[in-house]
């Protein structure tokens, strides 16, 4: 029987240089995707595929990370004065009970194997996920992270999330070798990270969402640097596969790579059509403008 899969690991000591200048004094995670931060997204997922436990690995300039998920005396207190009873909620369920949080610094940054590896005082002996935050995924009514922990459960093996990127882009990600086992669900045969694009062995790429078992932790102790000097995770997981299988799913729903500006703007656009206050005004601004573009 597999174990319950109750702990996650946010990786999020990343510069953001992508964003800069938006992200010199604030964490890429802190961007808004209208309005709720990106790693708001990502611990929603998390809980609402039963995670109790939020591991994230911090770096310098990301205080507002723990202050975005901790208790707000004074706004709390001002919003109950003015009887702001639905923002009050909104900011009280930011957390839902029974959900805690563990903060651990990166103090270099080697890396999103190192970054995992970090986590290991906090995970202990059990599988966990590892959710990026910057891959944003609207999973509609499961999300990919509960999809994934219904995989795990099947078959009592990691799991990566994984979709079909361009193949000019494949040294971008992440790139797995599969032979397909069930509907969106395949066995990796090997994993390579950011080969280019006349060496991959396939156009298969791994998201920012990751089911895995403790002993890739003792794995990531004695992996070296590998791509861009980096620990990295994929060569993690690429050591693990000679020991256990470990599985690729092709989720349901749509990711958005706010990492790049364009998916993030992609992320607002769209997150804007659905949201119930916003949607109808938006359309009827897009509808207006697109015609004049
Ligand atoms: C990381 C991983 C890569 C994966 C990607 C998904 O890369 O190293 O294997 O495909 O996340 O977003 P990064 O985007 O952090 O360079």
């Amino acid at each position: 029987m597999s174990i319950k899969v109750r702990k996650a690991v946010f990786p999020v000591a990343g510069l953001g240089t992508r964003f800069l200048p938006a992200t010199k004094a604030n964490p890429k995670e802190m961007l808004p995707v209208v309005d709720k931060p990106l790693i708001q997204y990502a611990a929603e997922e998390a809980v609402a595929a039963g995670i109790k436990e939020l591991i994230f690995v911090t770096g310098r300039s990301k205080r507002s990370i723990e202050d975005h998920f901790d208790k707000a005396y004074e706004l709390e207190a001002e919003l109950e004065k003015q009887q702001k009873q639905q923002m009050l909620d909104i900011v009280r369920n930011i957390l839902p009970a029974g959900v805690s949080c563990i903060y651990i610094r990166q103090a270099e940054p080697l890396g999103l194997g190192h970054a995992v590896l970090c986590a290991k005082p906090a995970i202990g002996g059990e599988p966990f996920a590892v959710l990026l935050a910057d891959d944003l995924i609207d999973g509609g009514a499961r999300g990919c992270l509960a999809q994934m922990v219904d995989v795990y459960t099947h078959y009592n093996s990691g799991v990566v999330a994984v979709q079909p990127v361009p193949a000019t882009d494949t040294d971008k990600y992440g790139i797995v070798e599969v032979k397909a086992i069930d509907s969106r669900i395949a066995k990796i045969h090997s994993i390579v990270e950011k080969p280019k694009p006349a060496v991959a062995p396939s156009n298969l790429g791994v998201v920012g969402r990751y089911i895995l078992p403790p002993e890739i932790l003792d794995i990531l102790e004695q992996t070296p640097r590998g791509a861009g000097g980096e620990i990295q995770l994929t060569d993690g997981i690429a050591t693990l596969l000679a020991r256990q299988q470990v599985l690729a799913y092709e989720f349901e729903g749509t990711r958005y790579d706010c990492g790049s500006k364009l998916g993030y703007l992609q992320a607002t656009v769209e997150l804007a059509l659905q949201h119930p206050e916003l949607q109808a005004p938006f359309r009827a601004y897009l509808k207006a403008r697109l015609p004049a573009l």
